[in-house]
C-alpha cells in the first residue's frame, strides 16, 4: 500500500509538474490510462469521496444539510468530499482547493459548480428569452462568455443548460429553458455546451457544463414544480429525451438528474434513464450530479425508507455524485461492505469523475481556474456589447397595428409608465448568479440613451408590482391593492403623443418553485393599463416576463405589444434599439401564448386526436368557452417589414431511405425596410406505428432581405428527419407518406406531399 502511495504522489506530481507549461493539457488518449491509475490508489472511503458534493456558501438553492462548516472543513482535508457548489471568486476556491490540496493523502482536486445559467456578472437574457433569436452562434457566444467570466471567478462546472422541454407557463422554470420544442432546444443544447466547453475543457476559460434535468423536470403535473409526472414511454424518447441525447453527443462534461418521479420511479433512482439509456445505449462517459438533496428526497416519495436506502438506489441506479445529500458519504462504504453495491458500480462512479477532473486540466494545475490575471483581462464593456446585440434579437414583435412601431418622428411627447418601466432590477430575471442587483438598463434609461433630444419622455410608475423583500427563496408578494399612483399616471398618460407601458412579471416570478395558476398580468397592472386605455389608446405595451402570459385583453385592445421578456444587463437599450427602429425585431416564439392559464400545458406538436375539430358540435377535442389553438403560437413574431412566402417545391416526391429531397420556398421582402426572417421547416408523418405530432419543427434558417429583395430558401430532408421512436421501440422512420410545411410561424404555412419508400 505504501509503495503504491508513494508512486501515486509521483504521478500526481508529474502532472503538476507538466501543467505549467500551457493551459491546453491533457490529451484524450492518455485520460483512461491517468484515471486508471489514479483509481488504483484510492480507498474505499476516497473513492467515496469522490462522489459527495458540498454547498460551500449560505448561497442556499434548497434546504441545507446538517453539517457545519468545521465539519466539512475536515472532510475536505481527509479527502471525503469531490466537488463544492456556490463557492464563489478566486480567493474562495483556491482556499477550499489548498485544504484539499495540501491535506489529503491523494490531492485530487476538487471541481466547483454553480448555476451560470445566463451569465455570471454580465447578465444576458433568461434562456426562454435567448431562444426566441433562434440565433444559435449569439447563444454559444453568451455561453462562452459566461464561461469566461466565471472561469475568472474559480468556478469550473455550470449547471446549465437546463434543456428540459416544457409546455406549461405555469411551471416556474419555463423562463430557465428553451420552450416548448424538443428540436429546437436541442440544437440550443448543443449551441451552449459548445460554448461552455469550447473545444478543449482544460483551456482556463472554458468550463464544464451540465445537462438538467434528466428527466422529465419540465413536465410537472399541473405545472407545480417537483410535481409527479406522467409520461409514457413514446412521449420519453420522442420529446423529452432528443436535447439530452444531442448534448451527450457533444460532448457535455455532466449530467444533472432531477427531482420529479417519472411514472412511479423518481428520476435519481432511475435506473433505465441512466444506467442504461444514458450511460449504455448512449455510451456517455461523463458523470451524473444528483439535484440538490434528490437522493434522501427519494424518502419523502416514498420510494426509499432512509439515507441508506435511498443511496443504495441513487448508485445502483447510475447516480454518481450526491449534491448536499449527505446520503453517499454516511452510506456508500456500508452498503459496498454489506454487498448492496458493488465495488464495480463506485468503481465506474469515481472513473466518470475523475475523467472529468482530468479533462477540466485540474491534475495538471488544480489552480488553473484561481487565476486573478484572467479577471483582469477581462473587458466587460465588450461583453455588454454582445449582451445588448443577443438581447435585441430576442425580442419578439407579437402586433403592430397601424405600424405604430416604430416610432415615428412625430411622436414628440413619449409617457413611459408601469411598474416595470424603471425596474433595473427584474430583467436581470432569476438564477442570475453574480449579475448585481438593480444593475440592468431600465427601459426608460434605455429610451433616454437612445431616442433623440428632441424627444420629451415623462415617466410615472402607476402602481408597485411586488410589495416588500424579495429573495430566490421567499415567495414574492404581490401588490394587489395599492393604485396610489395610477392618478398620475394617467395624467401623464393623458398629456402624451404615445404611451409606452412596461407591464409583466417580477423577476422572482418565474424560476424555481414559483409554479402559478394564474398568468395574466400580476395584481393591478391590468387595472392600470385599462385605465390609461380609457384616456390614451395609443399604446405600446412592453411586456417584461419570464414565462408565457395571458394577455388577450391586450391583444385585442392594444395597438402595439413587444414581448421583451427578461433580458439581462442591456435590457432598457435593447428595447430602445427595437422602440425605435435601430433594429427591426426578428425573434419568434419558442412557446405558446394561451388565450387562457385553462388551455395549459399548451404546444403547437400535439397530436390529432380521434376528434380533432367540427365546429357545429360540441363532441369534438376542444373546450366550449375558448377557441383551442394558441393566442400568438409558437414560432410567431412579426418584423417592421412584411415577408411573402410561395412557390414551395419538392426536388423529388419520392424519397428512399438513402436518397433525400429538397424542399425550397421563395422567400421575399415585401416591405419598405430591411429585415431578418426565421424561416421555418415542419413535417408531418400522416400515418405511423404510433400516433404522431400534427406538425413538428425539423429545420430552420435566417434569412436577411433587403426592400423588394427575394431568396429561394433550401431545405434538405432525409431520412433520418423522418425518425421517431416506434411501436418497435427504436428510432427509425415508417414507409408512407409525409407532408412538408414551409413558413414563417407554426400556423402559417404552405404545405406539400412525399413519400417515403421502403
Ligand atoms: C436546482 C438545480 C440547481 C441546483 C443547485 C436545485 O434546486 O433544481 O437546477 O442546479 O439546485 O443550485
Amino acid at each position: 500500500m505504501k509503495k503504491l502511495n508513494l508512486l501515486g504522489f509521483f504521478l500526481l506530481s508529474c502532472f503538476i509538474a507538466s501543467a505549467q507549461e500551457s493551459t491546453i493539457k491533457s490529451s484524450v488518449r492518455n485520460v483512461e490510462t491517468k484515471v486508471d491509475s489514479v483509481l488504483a490508489l484510492m480507498t474505499l472511503e476516497e473513492k467515496v469521496g469522490q462522489l459527495v458534493q458540498y454547498n460551500g456558501s449560505w448561497d442556499l438553492t434548497g434546504p441545507a444539510s446538517e453539517m457545519n462548516s468545521k465539519e466539512k472543513e475536515e472532510n475536505l482535508k481527509n479527502g471525503k468530499v469531490g466537488a463544492m457548489l456556490n463557492v464563489l471568486s478566486v480567493e474562495a476556491t483556491a482556499e477550499a482547493q489548498r485544504l484539499v490540496m495540501e491535506n489529503s493523502r491523494l490531492k485530487i482536486p476538487l471541481m466547483f459548480g454553480y448555476d451560470v445559467i445566463h451569465g455570471y456578472t454580465t447578465i444576458f437574457p433568461v434562456p426562454l428569452a435567448e431562444t426566441a433569436s433562434w440565433d444559435l452562434e449569439a447563444m454559444r457566444k453568451s455561453a462562452e462568455i459566461a464561461a469566461l467570466e466565471s472561469a475568472a471567478n474559480g468556478v469550473n462546472w455550470t449547471f446549465s443548460p437546463m434543456i428540459d422541454v416544457s409546455r406549461d407557463a405555469r411551471w416556474g422554470r419555463i423562463m430557465e429553458g428553451s420552450g416548448e420544442d424538443t428540436y429546437l432546444t436541442a440544437k440550443v443544447a448543443v449551441a451552449k455546451v459548445e460554448g461552455y466547453q469550447g473545444n478543449d475543457l482544460a483551456n482556463s476559460r472554458s468550463i464544464a457544463a451540465t445537462a438538467k434535468h434528466f428527466a422529465g423536470y419540465g413536465f410537472g403535473e399541473a405545472g407545480r414544480d417537483y410535481n409527479t409526472v406522467h409520461i409514457g414511454e413514446n412521449e420519453l424518447h420522442n420529446t423529452i429525451l432528443p436535447p439530452f441525447k444531442a448534448a451527450a453527443e457533444a460532448g457535455v462534461a455532466t449530467f444533472m438528474n432531477a427531482f420529479n418521479d417519472i411514472d412511479g420511479t423518481p428520476a435519481t433512482g432511475h435506473k433505465i434513464l441512466q444506467r442504461d439509456i444514458l450511460k449504455r445505449d448512449w455510451d456517455w462517459d461523463g458523470f451524473v450530479v444528483s439535484d440538490w438533496g434528490s437522493i434522501p428526497e427519494m424518502i419523502p416519495h416514498g420510494f426509499a425508507k432512509d439515507k441508506m436506502q435511498a443511496a443504495e438506489i441513487a448508485l445502483n441506479a447510475g447516480s454518481d455524485m450526491d449534491m448536499e445529500g449527505g446520503a453517499y458519504e454516511s452510506s456508500l462504504v456500508e452498503l459496498v461492505e454489506n454487498e448492496k453495491v458493488s465495488l464495480d458500480y463506485i468503481d465506474d462512479a469515481v472513473k466518470r469523475v475523475l475523467r472529468v477532473k482530468f479533462k477540466l486540466g485540474l491534475f495538471d494545475d488544480p489552480y488553473l481556474y484561481a487565476n486573478p490575471a484572467l479577471l483582469e483581462q477581462i473587458s466587460f464593456e465588450d461583453h455588454k456589447e454582445l449582451a445588448r446585440d443577443v438581447a435585441k434579437k430576442s425580442i419578439v414583435l407579437l402586433k403592430n397595428e397601424g405600424d405604430l412601431l416604430p416610432l415615428k418622428d412625430e411622436v414628440k411627447n413619449i409617457a413611459v409608465i408601469g411598474p416595470l418601466a424603471d425596474d433595473k432590477d427584474t430583467p436581470i430575471g432569476n438564477w442570475r448568479a453574480q449579475g448585481e442587483a438593480n444593475s440592468a438598463v431600465s427601459l426608460l434609461e434605455g429610451l433616454k440613451n437612445n431616442a433623440g433630444k428632441n424627444v420629451n419622455i415623462t415617466y410615472a410608475k402607476g402602481a408597485d408590482l411586488g410589495v416588500g423583500e424579495r429573495s430566490f427563496l421567499m415567495p414574492l408578494e404581490i401588490n394587489k391593492t395599492d393604485k396610489s399612483g395610477f392618478e398620475e399616471a394617467i395624467n401623464t398618460a393623458s398629456k402624451a403623443d404615445m404611451v409606452i407601458m412596461a407591464l409583466g412579471e417580477d423577476a422572482f416570478q418565474t424560476g424555481e418553485g414559483r409554479s402559478q395558476v394564474n398568468i395574466g398580468l400580476a395584481g393591478v397592472q391590468q387595472e392600470l393599463l385599462e385605465e390609461i386605455y380609457k384616456v390614451n389608446q395609443n399604446i405600446v405595451l412592453v411586456l417584461i416576463n419570464g414565462r408565457p402570459l395571458e394577455i388577450t385583453w391586450a391583444s385585442e385592445n392594444i395597438p402595439a405589444i413587444v414581448e421583451a421578456w427578461q433580458l439581462g444587463s442591456e435590457s432598457g437599450n435593447a428595447i430602445a434599439d427595437v422602440l425605435l427602429g435601430n433594429y427591426n425585431p426578428s425573434g419568434k416564439l419558442p412557446v405558446s401564448f394561451p388565450r387562457a392559464v385553462g388551455q395549459e400545458p399548451l404546444y403547437y406538436n400535439q397530436k390529432s386526436t380521434g376528434r380533432p375539430s367540427n365546429p357545429e358540435h360540441v363532441t369534438y377535442s376542444g373546450y366550449t368557452d375558448e377557441k383551442k389553438d394558441a393566442l400568438y403560437p409558437f414560432g410567431f413574431g412579426l418584423s417592421y417589414t412584411n415577408f411573402e412566402y410561395s412557390d414551395l417545391q419538392l426536388s423529388s416526391e419520392e424519397m428512399n431511405p438513402d436518397g433525400n429531397s429538397q424542399a425550397s420556398i421563395t422567400l421575399k421582402n415585401t416591405g419598405d425596410v430591411e429585415g431578418k426572417e426565421i424561416v421555418q421547416l415542419y413535417l408531418r408523418d400522416l400515418v405511423a406505428s404510433t400516433t404522431r405530432p400534427v406538425i413538428e419543427l425539423k429545420g430552420f434558417e435566417a434569412v436577411n432581405l433587403a426592400p423588394g429583395a427575394s431568396k429561394t430558401v433550401t431545405f434538405e430532408i432525409n431520412e433520418e428527419m423522418l425518425q421517431f421512436y416506434t411501436a418497435n421501440r427504436k428510432w427509425e422512420s415508417e414507409a408512407g407518406e409525409f407532408e412538408v410545411f414551409i413558413g414563417g410561424n407554426s400556423r402559417d404555412l404552405q404545405k406539400v406531399k412525399f413519400s417515403l419508400k421502403k
